[in-house]
C-alpha cells in the first residue's frame, strides 16, 4: 500500500463506522496473557500495526498466537514460553514501547528478559527512567546492551512500596504486571488510571490477581503465586472515537461511530459541546456532528485521566482551527505535541506556538525551553497542501486538515497511521472522503 495518500477535501463526511478495540489496551493485554499457565482469548481485537507487532514480540518468546482479523478474537498460548534468542529480539529494536513491559512477565516465567530498545512516536523524549527505577526496586538486575536490556531476577521479584513521580500509564503498568506475581505486597501512589489501565486490572483479575483501587490513586496489588488465561473484550479505541469526532466537526459533518462508549470519552464529550459540536449517545455508539453555525473557541489542557487525554489534543487542534475566535490549549503530559502544528499553518491555520504555561496551573514543562501552549486563532479556510506526518495522531490530525481543506492535498507518510487507526482509508470511503 501506498504511504501517501492524496485527499480532496472541503466536503463535509457522512456515514457510519466502526472502531472496535483499544490500541492501547490490547497491546498490554497481549502482555499479559503471559502470566498465565492456561491460553488467553482477546475480543474486539482491530488489525492495527501495533497488534502485529506485539504478536512478533510474543512469538519471538515461544507463545503462540492466533488472530482473526474478521471477528477480532485474538487467543495466545504462553505454555511454552522461552527465553528470545538475542539477536531476533534486535529486529524489533524501535518499532513499539510495548517491549518494556515485557519485563516483569518475563523474569515471573523464565527468571530473564531480553528486549530490545524502544520505539514509538517521537512526541518528546519519552524516557524509561520509572520502568527501569521500578524493575530495580522490584529486585531485577538490569544491563544495557548494544540495542536493548537484558535482566535477571536471581533473588526473585517482592513487592515494592513506589510513589510514581508521575501518574505515567506505562510505569503504572509496569508496576501491575510486575506486582501480581511478585511475593508480597505493592502499594503504589499516584498511579494513572486511565480506562485502559481498569481494563488491564479487570483482565489481571481475571487471571487470578488481587488488585485493589483506592480514590486517591494509589493501587494495592497482593502477589500470587500462579495466574491462569482470561478471556476478555477490550474496551472501544476512545482516541480513535474522538479523532473521527474532531474529523465531523472540521468538515461540517455528521459521523456515527459504532462501538463508541459514553463511560471512556466523558471529558472529550464536554470540551466537544462547548466548541459547539453535537453528540447522540445511542444504544451501539456515539453520533457527532457539526450543527451548523459558528464553533466557539476554547481555553484547554491536556491532563491525566480523567482530564482531556494528550492525544485527543491532535484532532481537536484542527477542528479548533475553525473556531470564531481564540482557543488556547496548554499540553501538559508531553513536551513536544506540537509539531503537527506546522503543517496546519502551512494550510493557512493561524498557530502561535509558547513556551509558557497557559493554563490554569503551570505543568513541569514550565521551566524548559519546550513550546507546549499553543494560541489558534480562527476560523480560518485551510487550503490544501503537500504535508508531511510526523507521528501517528498529528499524521490523523494531517489528514483531517486536508479533509477539511479546499483543494487536493498530498499527505505523505502515512503508513505509520496503519500503527493505530483500523482501516482507515475503507472508513475514509465509507464517509464519502474524495481520496486516493
Ligand atoms: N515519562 C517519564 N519517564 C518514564 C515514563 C514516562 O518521564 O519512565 C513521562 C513521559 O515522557 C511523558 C509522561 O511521562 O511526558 C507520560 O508518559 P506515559 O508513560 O503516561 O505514556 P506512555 O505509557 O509511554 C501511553 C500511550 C500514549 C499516550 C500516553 C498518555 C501506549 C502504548 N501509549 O504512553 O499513546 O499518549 O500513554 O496517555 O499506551 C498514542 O497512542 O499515540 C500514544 C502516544
Amino acid at each position: 500500500m501506498s504511504d501517501s495518500i492524496r485527499i480532496t477535501g472541503h466536503k463535509p463526511l457522512h456515514g457510519e463506522i466502526t472502531v472496535r478495540g483499544a490500541k492501547n489496551f490490547v497491546s498490554k493485554a497481549m502482555v499479559a496473557a503471559l502470566l498465565g499457565s492456561t491460553p488467553s482469548t482477546l475480543r474486539n481485537v482491530p488489525d492495527i500495526r501495533d497488534v502485529h507487532v506485539v504478536t512478533g514480540l510474543l512469538a519471538l518468546n515461544g507463545a503462540q498466537v492466533d488472530y482473526d482479523s474478521e471477528s477480532g478474537v485474538l487467543t495466545v498460548d504462553p505454555t511454552d514460553v522461552t527465553p528470545a534468542p538475542a539477536d531476533d529480539v534486535s529486529v524489533h529494536a524501535g518499532s513499539s514501547r510495548i517491549p518494556i513491559l515485557l519485563c516483569g512477565p518475563l523474569l515471573h516465567r523464565l527468571g530473564s528478559a531480553v528486549i530490545p530498545d524502544l520505539g514509538g512516536c517521537k512526541i518528546g523524549e519519552r524516557p524509561v527512567d520509572f520502568h527501569l527505577e521500578i524493575l530495580e526496586k522490584f529486585g531485577a538486575e538490569i544491563e544495557q546492551r548494544g540495542d536493548g536490556l537484558a535482566l535477571s531476577a536471581p533473588r526473585g521479584l517482592h513487592g515494592i512500596k513506589h510513589r510514581l513521580a508521575y501518574p505515567s500509564v506505562g510505569a503504572t503498568e509496569q508496576l501491575l504486571l510486575t506486582a501480581v506475581q511478585a511475593q508480597g505486597l505493592t502499594y503504589v501512589e499516584n498511579a494513572a488510571v486511565e480506562p485502559e489501565i481498569k481494563d488491564l486490572i479487570d483482565t489481571l483479575q481475571k487471571m487470578g490477581a488481587i488488585i485493589s483501587v483506592d480514590t486517591d490513586r494509589s493501587i494495592t496489588i497482593e502477589g500470587v503465586d500462579t495466574m491462569h488465561g482470561y478471556d476478555h473484550t477490550s474496551l472501544a479505541d476512545r482516541i480513535e472515537v474522538g479523532s473521527w469526532a474532531s474529523a465531523a466537526l472540521a468538515t461540517h459533518g455528521d459521523i456515527f461511530v459504532h462501538g463508541a462508549q459514553q463511560r471512556t470519552m466523558g471529558m472529550f464529550l464536554n470540551v466537544f459541546r462547548k466548541v459547539g459540536g453535537e453528540f447522540d449517545v445511542l444504544k451501539d455508539g456515539i453520533r457527532f456532528y457539526h450543527p451548523g453555525g459558528d464553533l466557539t473557541a476554547i481555553a484547554l489542557q491536556t491532563d491525566v485521566h480523567p482530564g482531556f487525554m494528550t492525544d485527543w489534543q491532535q484532532p481537536l487542534v484542527v477542528a479548533l482551527t475553525q473556531a470564531k475566535g481564540l482557543s488556547i490549549v496548554h499540553e501538559t503530559v508531553y513536551e513536544q505535541r506540537f509539531g503537527f502544528t506546522e503543517a496546519l499553518v502551512k494550510m493557512g491555520a493561524t498557530v502561535q506556538l509558547y513556551r509558557e504555561c497557559l493554563g490554569d496551573v503551570a505543568c513541569r514543562f514550565g521551566a524548559s525551553n519546550f513550546q507546549h501552549s499553543a494560541a489558534i486563532s480562527g476560523p480560518t479556510p485551510l487550503k490544501a497542501a503537500d504535508i508531511d506526518i510526523p507521528d501517528l495522531r498529528g499524521g490523523f490530525s494531517h489528514v483531517i486538515a486536508a479533509l477539511a481543506a479546499e483543494g487536493t492535498s498530498t499527505v505523505t507518510g502515512a503508513g505509520i497511521i496503519d500503527r493505530g487507526y483500523e482501516n482507515f482509508r475503507a472508513k475514509l470511503t465509507a464517509l464519502g472522503a474524495e481520496h486516493e
